[in-house]
């Protein structure tokens, strides 16, 4: 499974790239407003790491306006994956980027047609937001499952991304249920990485080794 941070701050994209286990990036207008600088400035900063998938979001909520930001969107760099809410214009703008060879990624769906539907227009991810839909007292992953179930039937080629991913145990489901790609949080992706047992054996290791003889 592929593994993409869910934040727009360059410091932590660094931090997680530099360790290796980063395959992508998702933004939203939320995520790129808390770092006080441009959007584009922001995405630059990001696709100039290398990191290989950067999705940014589009504002537009008319098809016209959707294709308009899409298109600029996907000229500013090649990493760019253009992000689209799912609703008619949204998909009507999809099917038209998609057949202009340009990535979308399909955001804020909430429901197994939903992605049917974005699967059908051909957008490459389609992401269920699942702990939006915990907080509401639905189970998300279970939507999950609902659509890996859909695609796997219908040989659906969207990838999906997992979002809204809150906690570790989000991951590890996401994985069992076969999902392409989960994105988080840094709190999140470095719980991945922290276990105390890990930490506890390191420390015994390191003392148990200052009494073996040197020299
Ligand atoms: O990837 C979607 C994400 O940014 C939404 O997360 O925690 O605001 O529901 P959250």
């Amino acid at each position: 499974m592929q593994l993409f941070l869910d934040t727009a701050s360059i410091t932590e994209i660094r931090t997680m790239w530099d360790i290796g286990i980063l395959d992508g990036v998702t933004t939203n207008p939320t995520l790129v407003a808390k770092e006080g600088k441009t959007f584009k400035s922001v995405l630059r900063e990001i696709c100039e790491l290398g990191v290989p998938s950067v999705s940014a979001e589009v504002v537009a909520t008319d098809t016209d306006g959707m294709l308009r930001e899409g298109r600029d969107l996907r000229a500013f760099h090649p990493s760019i994956y253009v992000k689209i809410p799912m609703t008619a214009a949204g998909l009507k703008a999809t099917k038209i980027l998609a057949g202009e060879g340009t990535r979308v990624n399909m955001t804020l769906v909430f429901s197994p047609n939903q992605a049917l539907l974005a699967g059908k227009v051909g957008a490459t991810y389609v992401s269920p937001f699942i702990g939006r839909l915990d907080d509401q007292g639905q189970e998300g992953l279970e939507l999950v499952r609902e659509i890996v179930t859909i695609y796997r039937n219908y040989h659906v080629a969207t990838k999906v991304l997992v979002a809204s991913v809150r906690h570790p145990m989000h991951v590890v489901d996401a994985a069992k249920i076969g999902a392409d790609i989960a994105t988080m949080p840094f709190a999140v992706m470095e719980k991945l990485v922290q276990h105390p047992l890990t930490d506890l054996g390191l420390a015994r290791f390191l003392k148990d080794w200052e009494k073996v003889p040197k020299g």
